[in-house]
């Protein structure tokens, strides 16, 4: 049976008392949880969380990181520190990076080697915006973004690579792809993976769908046949919604 991972992006919410509050209770209640589970918290409430999280089933997320292991780069974050902490998993290539703060798909490509080389495991987000779409260029855009992401990664350490599908127009907006649309980019994904690596990697890779997940879509969603998880933004805030979203089964 499948695993799902049902992952959940706070992006930039919660002081250290909130995050505190929010992990403590998912902790909890998502004790008996089968699925893999992942919050990531803002860089602020991290170690405070992975203190709460310890012997937990929930493992520690980052939302990104910098380049570079370390050195004069003011306002970033190494994958260093990251591990210090005792994150596990980072989201890479978010659109929200790649739309509002100009990151290049070389950019994500080395900071997606970085994580795999430092053990962490990372989360590739992918994704067209609306106006890609309704031009018809939306595999040219998956395709691009998949290929330089995963440029120099090696077929050993994409088993620590789990791609997210994120249509730009379906985060934080309330609309989300139909489940045959979503299920439909990632079989596109992985006749990508397919192509770049091998037929068995593109069945084995986690691919999770991103964009107004709320619980009263997850099981549709998670129905699919190409849908193996969720990256969630908003609903991921309160336990009454992220909770019911990682039992959806
Ligand atoms: P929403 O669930 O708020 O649409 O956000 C999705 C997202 O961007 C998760 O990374």
């Amino acid at each position: 049976m499948k695993r799902y991972f049902i992952a959940g992006n706070w992006k930039m919410h919660k002081t250290i008392p909130e995050a505190i509050e929010l992990a403590s209770e998912l902790k909890e209640r998502l004790a008996d949880c089968k699925e893999k589970l992942m919050i990531a918290p803002p860089f602020t409430a991290l170690y405070s969380v992975a203190q709460v999280l310890k012997g937990s089933n929930i493992l520690l997320g980052a939302q990104n990181m910098g380049p570079e292991e370390s050195g004069a780069h003011t306002g970033e974050i190494s994958v260093i520190m990251l591990k210090d902490i005792g994150v596990r998993v980072v989201i890479l290539g978010h659109s929200e990076r790649r739309h509002t703060y100009g990151e290049s798909d070389a950019l994500i490509n080395a900071k997606v080697k970085l994580a795999l080389k430092h053990d962490l495991e990372a989360i590739l987000c992918v994704g067209e915006t609306l106006e890609e779409r309704e031009r018809g260029v939306l595999e040219n855009v998956i395709r691009r973004q998949l290929t330089e992401g995963l440029r120099g990664v090696d077929t050993s350490m994409l088993a620590n690579v789990t791609i997210a599908y994120e249509p730009v127009w379906a985060i934080g907006t309330g609309k989300t792809a139909t489940p045959e649309d979503a299920d439909a980019v990632h079989a596109f994904c992985r006749q990508v993976i397919a192509e770049l690596y091998s037929s068995d990697m593109a069945k084995n890779i986690v691919i999770q769908y991103g964009g107004s997940v709320k619980p009263e879509n997850t099981a549709t969603l998670m129905a699919k046949k190409n849908i193996d998880g969720a990256l969630v933004g908003g609903a991921s805030l309160k336990a009454e919604s992220f909770v019911p979203i990682a039992k959806f089964l």
